[in-house]
């Protein structure tokens, strides 16, 4: 280590960056950096004034000259400068001052990316001074996140949901075997929620508020115990400020196309994946990630509309960082660090008794079902 150090090899890093936010993993350290992609951009001058939680603050409140920028937007890089900006400005935040140390720099892009869009990436990441970069594909950095062993000749389906794209990936042998992205995630679900508002309460609410509704209250499958809360908009018709109370029955009514959508578009994909997979899969469960597969009921869902047990991965939200950054040392010559082998094996096996439970739970439950008939 000390001797990577003084050459200038440094740490491994792993840049998750995505639409809603930017996470940093270096190895041994776990996570160090976990921030919304936002930037605060001066207009006349063309300087950025805050980015990350600082510049999240000011959304919705700030004066005509201050652009609030999401510069990822709907899972695409739609303002590759600020992109730019804003990832040297998070490896330097994340690394601290090691002028002597040169980390190897893995980043995890949307999907939908092009591949000026990933050149811009590259060199945002070599000017912030990593030695060597990599860029992964999201559904790959996910399943490795959530400890699944993707170099075995065995199908396993990972889904990650995040802010502007939903990836559902059949995934054998370390490569992507049937794979999708669609432009449908977690800020989908917070518009649907606003249109939800508007056209049910003449309740104009904010980006903010929909999302808090949607994480305390949300839900894609029926609770047993219904909840609610309370919302302050803006009254269309009076033009005043007003409060009301939201149920979770109705949020179930505001989000039901969007969470339909993509189980469909799951059981789209188990449609098209090899059978020797798909058993693979019905074996071992449907695994998922990113921060749109905590909505509520969802798992359930998704369960239900394919008849495979889905889960969702421990600490779903940063998968893709811990994957992204494990990732190099699948690439670091070829061979697979020990230690690594050893961690992941751990996770697997957590992962593989946690599903082997769940499956006895659901085998049990359909055999007294037989048994009932
Ligand atoms: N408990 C929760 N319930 C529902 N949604 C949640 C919850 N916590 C976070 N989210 C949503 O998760 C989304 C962000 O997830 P994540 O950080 O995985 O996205 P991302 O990786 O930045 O996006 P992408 O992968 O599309 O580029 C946001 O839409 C956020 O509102
Ligand atoms: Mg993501």
């Amino acid at each position: 280590m000390f001797f990577d150090r003084f050459l200038g090899f440094g740490e491994s890093i792993g840049i998750d960056l995505g639409t809603a936010s930017v996470l940093v993993y270096i190895k041994g350290k776990g996570i160090v950096l976990r921030e919304p992609s936002v930037v605060t951009v001066d207009k006349d001058t063309n300087t950025i004034l805050a980015v990350g939680s600082e510049a999240r603050k000011m959304i919705g409140k700030t004066p005509g000259n201050i652009a609030v920028i999401r510069p990822l937007r709907e899972g695409v890089i739609s303002d590759y400068e600020t992109t730019e900006r804003m990832l040297k400005y998070f490896i330097q935040k994340a690394m601290g001052s090691h002028p002597l140390a040169k980390p190897t720099i893995a980043v995890c892009v949307p999907s939908i990316i092009t591949e000026v869009e990933k050149r811009a990436v590259e060199d945002a990441a070599r000017q912030a001074g990593a030695r060597k970069v990599f860029i992964i594909e999201e559904p790959i950095a996910a399943a490795i996140g959530a400890g699944i062993d993707i170099s075995r000749p065995c199908g396993s389906m990972v889904v990650d949901i995040g802010g502007g794209t939903t990836d559902i990936a059949v995934i054998s042998l370390g490569g992507n075997v049937v794979s999708t992205s669609l432009k449908l995630a977690g800020d989908n679900f917070d518009e649907a929620i606003i249109k939800y508002m508007r056209k049910k309460h003449s309740l104009l609410i904010g980006e903010k508020s929909a999302e808090l509704l949607k994480i305390n209250i949300g839900t894609a499958y029926e609770r047993t115990m219904p909840v609610s809360m309370d919302i302050r908009g803006r009254n269309l018709i009076t033009g005043l400020p007003k409060n009301i109370t939201v149920t979770s029955e109705e949020m179930l009514e505001a989000l039901s196309e969007c969470v339909e959508s993509i189980a469909d578009a799951v059981h789209s994909i188990l449609e098209k994946t090899p059978p020797e997979l798909a058993a693979d899969i019905s074996d071992r469960g449907i695994v998922m990630t990113g921060g749109g597969s905590l909505l509520y009921g969802l798992d359930k869902l998704i369960s239900k509309r394919t008849g495979i047990n889905t889960i969702i991965a421990e600490d779903a939200m940063s998968c893709v960082a811990i994957g992204t950054g494990r990732y190099i040392e699948f690439e670091n010559g070829g061979k697979i660090n020990l230690k690594y082998k050893r961690e992941n094996n751990i996770s697997i096996e957590k992962y593989e008794k946690k599903n082997e439970s769940e499956l006895e739970k659901t085998k049990d439950s359909n055999n007294k079902k037989k048994n009932k008939k």
